[in-house]
This record gives structure tokens, C-alpha cells and sequence, in this order.
């Protein structure tokens, strides 16, 4: 199973003062060297941390590891994807004041602008995942939209309590499981931590997963190679 890391939070801590350190880049090759097999990054349509001359920088450096794009599926974001050619894209749905993507793609709304984007990208051979809420009739809508992959929400399954926890974990497994069934490369991402990523990693069929935010803050305690490293130790295990 493989672990993609999100820099997008160390340039989050950047743009608050404005400096040019910490830098995703430095972070990508840490990361890299803590075992990261992937290094995301979202180009926002409002640049509010990663910024063009970031993604240059790191699709220049990072050839060994996948490199994934987080963006919206608009016009300005596909022509960047196709100049900047990382391994994959992840469409995202993207609201101006969330602090981060809030739940996936609305694909019944947004069928035909996904559509699109997924077509000409995977024109030019880069495979495109969908961002999506862990619910089977998205995962074949994704297929019937043609995307290579998908990635299934976590976020609602982290932050549940109780019973509720467990109903959303199987709303997870259930929509790994059509996934594979449909051929689709299944990862899944968002709100996953130490403590809770051995539930999603144990899930059979499961090709990557993307984290960040636990990953960046447990950095300020462990430093950055160390958390990427247990971040690897924990999924191991739970793949086992
Ligand atoms: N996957 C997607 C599509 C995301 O938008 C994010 C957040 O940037 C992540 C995974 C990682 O989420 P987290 O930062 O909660 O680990």
C-alpha cells in the first residue's frame, strides 16, 4: 500500500508570515527519504498555500515518487496539469472558505466539467482520481465518468463517534470493495492519523493512501522523517 504525502501544510506555515521557509520542497525530499512513496499537492484556485513556482520546483525533483495534483476541475487547472505532467491528478471539489476540501466530488452536479477534465487528461497518459464520498453509486458514477481511479473520503469516518464510526467504516469497505470490483485504482485519504489509519489500511484492495495533516504535525515532535516513517510503520503493519 502506498503512502502519499501532502506538503500543502508546511506551505500553509510559510504563507503565514509570508517568508520563504518552511519549504514543501525540502519537505517533499524529507518525506521522500522517510519512506513516502508519493508527494501530493493542491494548487488552489486561490494559491493560499501551494503556489505555481512550488509545483515547477517540485515536479522538477520529485521523479523517483509519484507525484499527485490536487485540483479543481476547471479550465485554468487542466491547462496547468497538462503543462506541469505530474504521475496523477485528483479532482477535488474546492469551496473558497473551507479550510480544507469539506467532502468529495458532487459528481451527479458537476458531470459534465469532470467529464471534460477527465478526458483531457488522461488523453495525455496522466491517470485522473476522483475525490469521493464513500458511497458505492459515486464510485460507479467515477467509473462510468471514465476516471482510471478514485479516492473514497475518510473524513467523515475519522471525525464519527460511536456507532456511527463503525457505519461509516463500512460505507468505506463497501466502496472499496465495488471499486476493485469495477477495476478502478481505489485510495482512499483525509483526516487519517496514527491512531486510526491501521482501520482503513487493513481494508483488502486498498492501493494508496493520502495523508497529511497528522503526518505535518506530528513532524513538530518527531521531526519530519520520523512521523512519515512511523506513518509507514503503522500501514505496514495493518497490511500484514
Ligand atoms: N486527500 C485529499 C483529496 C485532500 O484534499 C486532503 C487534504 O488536503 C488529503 C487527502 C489529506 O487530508 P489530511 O490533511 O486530513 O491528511
Amino acid at each position: 500500500m502506498l503512502l502519499g504525502v501532502n506538503v500543502d501544510h508546511v506551505a500553509t506555515v510559510r504563507e503565514a508570515r509570508k517568508e520563504c521557509e518552511p519549504d514543501p520542497l525540502m519537505a517533499a525530499g524529507i518525506a521522500i527519504s522517510g519512506g513516502a512513496d508519493g508527494i501530493t499537492v493542491h494548487l488552489r484556485e486561490d494559491r493560499r498555500h501551494i503556489n505555481d513556482k512550488d509545483l515547477k520546483s517540485i515536479r522538477r525533483k520529485v521523479r523517483d515518487v509519484e507525484l499527485n495534483l490536487e485540483m479543481a476541475a476547471t479550465k485554468e487547472m487542466v491547462e496547468i496539469a497538462l503543462k506541469t505532467k505530474p504521475d496523477m491528478v485528483t479532482l477535488v471539489p474546492e469551496k473558497r472558505a473551507e479550510l480544507t476540501t469539506e467532502g468529495g466530488l458532487d459528481l451527479k452536479r458537476g458531470r459534465k466539467k469532470i467529464g471534460a477534465a477527465i478526458a483531457a487528461i488522461q488523453a495525455k497518459g496522466i491517470p485522473v482520481s476522483l475525490f469521493i464520498n464513500p458511497s458505492e453509486d459515486d464510485v460507479s458514477m467515477s467509473h462510468e465518468l471514465g476516471a482510471q481511479m478514485i479516492e473514497i473520503h475518510t473524513g467523515l469516518y475519522a471525525n464519527a463517534k460511536g456507532a456511527e464510526k463503525t457505519r461509516e467504516l463500512t460505507r468505506v469497505k463497501k466502496s472499496v470493495r465495488r471499486g476493485v470490483a469495477l477495476g478502478l485504482g481505489v485510495n482512499a485519504g483525509h483526516g487519517l492519523k496514527f491512531t486510526n489509519v491501521q482501520k482503513i489500511a487493513s481494508i483488502k484492495g486498498i492501493r494508496g493512501l493520502y495523508i497529511g495533516h497528522s503526518i505535518i504535525a506530528n513532524s513538530i515532535y518527531l521531526g519530519l522523517e520520523k512521523s512519515v516513517r512511523e506513518m509507514k510503520r503503522l500501514i505496514k503493519e495493518a497490511v500484514k
